[in-house]
């Protein structure tokens, strides 16, 4: 099974975000199953389709991060938020943006509705952590990025790595 390629920022791919998953079949199946390897591959606990070029609602995630707590894998398709309650900032790290982490601000506990790869609805309640984690893999579904919701200070702060990062993208 070859790896799936996780998109660096500023790559625009990251940009478009994801259409509406419509076709449940072995494909979706067999795209979610490589995700949650490049995921793991890439040390990380959450990863959304557009992060691998694909503009598809599906997103993969383990907050353990560990592979041999399959258990806690979780693929969302469709996802949308019913319920949200408090708000907080935390430490937050993303596939495409190594070497950056930096405080984003999100609800603390919220109640998801998606479709699992079957396509049959779900509903999740999550809080801390977990919670989000799905937000932030939320986002990508949408082409929004964390560095797009950091306080004035982290955006300063971070200005330079991100240039890095652009400067990289420009020779690439
Ligand atoms: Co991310």
């Amino acid at each position: 099974m070859e790896p799936l390629e996780v998109l660096v920022y500023p790559h625009p791919a990251l940009r478009r975000g994801g259409q509406t998953v419509t076709a449940f079949d072995q494909d979706l199946r067999a795209l979610a199953a490589k995700m949650m390897e490049s995921m793991y591959d890439e040390i990380g606990c959450g990863l959304a389709a557009p992060q691998v070029g694909i503009e598809q609602k599906l997103l993969v995630l383990n907050p353990s991060g560990d592979k041999s707590k399959r258990e806690e894998e979780l693929a969302l398709v469709n996802p949308r938020i019913l319920k949200k309650k408090g708000r907080e900032w935390d430490d937050e790290g993303c596939l495409s943006f190594p070497g950056i982490r930096a405080e984003v601000e999100r609800h603390v506990d919220i109640t998801v509705v998606y479709q699992d790869l079957d396509g049959k609805e779900q509903s999740l309640k999550a809080s801390g952590f977990l919670a989000r984690v799905i937000q932030h893999e939320m986002d990508h579904l949408e082409g929004v990025l964390m560095v797009d919701r950091l306080s004035a200070a982290d955006k300063l702060r971070v200005r330079g790595k991100l240039e890095e990062l652009e400067q990289r993208y420009a020779r690439s």
